[in-house]
């Protein structure tokens, strides 16, 4: 329910380019110049098509260093979108990580959680806490029919805060749709039992919402008692549980900033402090002014289904078409990407060989498509040095709201069907350089036996230059 105002030229360069570019840019699509890129299906973070309100928001803010307006305008929305009466900015999800870690993390502390993502992981570890990723067992089962792997199993968090006792538990994580897993979500039904558990041992609950409107809008199909209600209800409803919730704004506000907030007073003010000493004055969190008048537009407009769905009804499309063609991918389908198994597509290269980098890496080759390495790459290695293999080896196609069309999908799952007839040709990665946390993000790979070329060669001979 929205039309395009304005566009982007995209390009396909030749495949001969396109190869040369993956090179230059170490067999990293992160490394990649967009000016070679056709697609850019990396990430949905900071890359969202904004509405024609919150481009007025943007030309409205009014950029006074303290006190302004176009915060308390934010703080009014959060209020009454979210419920929450404190909130404050940060400039993006990761800032309110840093925040959070700093205040309640101590070394030796343990986070359990439906499951870590990159960042928060970084944060709690560098602190000398570990994250404990309390799922389901069928979670990491790429084909699926569990509508909810995005669940905690409250007996496992019962057993941990038992094994480490509760003094240990710094706070308690859901990740609304979990990112490295699929995106799939948790049910109402679970966050309310995960609440009970926290409030028999006194922990502190913290939501991650920074794909919280996928989640609600999962709930809304997936769970009966859900079926009936408003997107503004559900996304209610789950923010009136945690103590603590915290936000990416680049993913469902369309924006590029985030935030905390809370109805706990005592556990604000604890934070609060902190704020100007790495983000920035209280009325912005480092945040540009323009960027906090647009996400104030963009919590009031998250709650359209039209918004909070958008992804959601284009991966599900996206995925069922390519797991008809029998394309290995993870189902059900859920919020954020569309996400292939690697280790299924690619099962001759070993974990060793980082199957998720080279499948992402092949299938620019192939497609000029960016997608994401979310595997063993997207893993820093442990405090003695030793690799960590990831749980699942994913190469995720993420659908930015707003931005593609059913088209750009059809041409995805065209190159993807190319790619699997000849995916003998692929063959396995190895670092040759990387910097010494969040390694995926600028550590250099290298193909083995020049694997690139030959799926180069076979492109050309049989659909041309691109
Ligand atoms: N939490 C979740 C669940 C996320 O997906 C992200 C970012 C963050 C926290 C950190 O937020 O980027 O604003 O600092 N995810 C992006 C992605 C980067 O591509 O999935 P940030």
């Amino acid at each position: 329910m929205h039309k395009t105002r304005m566009v982007q030229k995209i390009a396909l360069i030749p495949v001969e380019e396109r190869l040369k570019a993956i090179g230059e840019a170490g067999y990293n699509t992160f490394l990649l110049k967009t000016k070679d890129i056709f697609l850019d299906m990396l990430t949905d973070s900071g890359v969202n098509a904004m509405s024609d309100n919150q481009f007025a928001g943007f030309m409205r803010a009014d950029d006074a260093y303290a006190g302004s307006m176009t915060f308390y305008e934010f703080a009014d929305a959060v209020k009454d979108v979210l419920g929450y009466k404190y909130v404050m900015n940060t400039h993006q999800g990761r800032a309110a990580e840093h925040l959070l870690a700093k205040v309640f993390i101590k070394s030796g502390n343990v986070v359990p959680t439906n499951y870590h993502f990159t960042t928060t992981r970084a944060h709690i570890e560098l602190l000398g806490a570990s994250v404990l990723e309390i799922y389901y067992d069928d979670a990491l089962k790429t084909e699926s029919t569990n509508l909810f792997k995005g669940n905690m199993d409250p007996q496992k968090l019962k057993n941990v805060i038992k094994k480490y006792g509760k003094e240990k538990v710094a706070f308690v994580r859901m990740e609304a749709t979990t990112n490295l897993i699929g995106g799939q979500p948790f049910s109402m039904a679970n966050l309310k039992e995960v609440r009970q558990i926290c409030n028999e041992h006194g922990l502190i609950l913290v939501i991650d919402g920074s794909l919280i409107c996928e989640n609600a809008y999962l709930i809304m199909q997936r769970e009966k008692e859900y079926q009936t209600k408003t997107v503004a209800e559900v996304i209610r409803e789950i923010c009136s549980i945690p103590d603590l919730f915290y936000m990416s704004g680049r993913k469902n506000t369309s924006v590029r900033g985030g935030m905390i907030a809370t109805n706990n007073k005592e556990l604000f003010d604890k934070i609060r402090p902190w704020l100007p000493v790495y983000e920035g004055f209280y009325t912005y969190g480092g945040m540009s002014m323009r960027e906090v008048g647009a996400m104030a537009v963009g919590i009031r407009e998250m709650v359209d289904p039209s918004v909070a769905g958008c992804s959601v009804e284009q991966i599900k499309y996206f995925v069922n078409k390519l797991h008809e063609t029998g394309i290995p991918v993870v189902t059900p389908p859920g919020g954020l990407a569309c996400h292939l198994d690697a280790m299924k597509f690619l099962p001759h290269i070993p974990q060793s060989q980082y199957p998720a980098g080279a499948l992402s890496a092949a299938l620019y080759i192939s497609s000029g498509i960016r997608s994401m390495e979310r595997g063993s790459v997207s893993m820093d290695r442990d405090r003695e040095g030793k690799e960590v293999p990831a749980d699942v080896e994913l190469t995720r196609i993420a659908l930015p709201r707003r931005v593609y069309s059913i088209s750009h999908i059809e041409y995805a799952i065209d190159r993807i069907n190319w790619l699997y007839k000849h995916r003998d040709l692929v063959k396995g990665l190895k670092f040759v350089w990387e910097p010494p946390v969040l390694r995926f993000f600028d550590g250099r790979l290298e193909p083995l036996a020049d694997w690139g070329r030959n799926l180069a060669d076979a492109f050309k001979k049989e659909v041309g230059d691109n």
